[in-house]
């Protein structure tokens, strides 16, 4: 596999062809965004973590049978990845109140949503990124009803799965992001990262943040508790 020119460079990530066509090279790279890319800073090591992070987190859903992009580690900041067409559309579960839904709707961060809500987000920056629902994405043409209905299952899988996985590491996965998009197959398939960029992450005890969030509120030692919350998954960082 050879890797060959940038196709793209998203805030924090760059894709590159390479000489398969259904092959892409995912770039992780220090960047920093929040707030749809008005707050940003370079943030050492963050490339080489969020890279290896998320190859462990592709992996372990790949083991219980979610199918994704995901086709190996390249080197410490690079994967490799199946070429995939994104679907614009954000989907979010959460299984405790923060972020957004409290601004919303005036709920207490911290309390346990029973059962967990789903919700979509249109990718769009300048828009930042909006809330729709099934019937704008359908008539907008970003996802057929059978598209959005798998991704919604995938979604929850996900959760099954990895809310089980930070819970034995003394975590709680509060919520988190994820993109789909169709393989050359036809089949919907999960793409972009899983990373602390993307999801919260609370200390099951002291309910630290380990996420994100950390970098949009300010509170210092971003990078250094990604590392921690792998480390506790049982990841060892090139
Ligand atoms: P929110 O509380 O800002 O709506 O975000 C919910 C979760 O989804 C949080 O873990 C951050 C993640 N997220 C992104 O990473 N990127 C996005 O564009 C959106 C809308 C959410």
């Amino acid at each position: 596999m050879e890797k060959r020119e940038e196709l793209y460079a998203g805030k924090a990530k760059s894709v590159f062809r390479t000489d398969d066509p259904d092959l892409f090279v995912l770039v992780f790279r220090d960047d920093t965004s929040a707030f749809d890319g008005e707050k940003m800073e370079q943030l050492a090591r963050k490339g080489r973590v969020n890279n290896q992070f998320n190859a462990f987190i592709m992996e372990k859903l790949e083991a219980a049978g979610i199918s994704t992009h995901f086709e190996g580690l390249l080197s410490a900041n690079e994967s490799l990845v199946k070429k995939l067409d994104m679907i614009p559309v954000e989907c979010v579960v959460r299984n405790i109140a923060a972020g957004s839904l409290c601004r919303r709707l005036g709920v207490e961060e911290g309390k346990v949503l029973n059962p967990p809500t789903f919700e979509l987000f249109l990718k769009n920056d300048a828009l930042h990124d909006p809330m729709v629902n099934e019937s704008l994405a359908i008539t907008f043409g970003w996802a057929t009803e059978q598209q959005l209905a798998a991704m919604k299952l995938l979604t929850f899988q996900v959760n099954d799965v990895l809310k089980a996985l930070f819970d034995a590491a003394g975590m709680i996965l509060v919520d988190y992001k994820l993109e789909f998009g169709i393989d050359a197959s036809g089949q919907i398939t999960l793409g972009d990262e899983f990373s602390p960029d993307g999801c919260r992450i609370w200390d099951k005890e002291t309910r630290k943040k380990m996420d994100k969030d950390r970098f949009r509120q300010g509170l210092g030692s971003v990078i250094e508790t990604y590392e921690e919350v792998g480390q506790r998954l049982g990841i060892s960082f090139d």
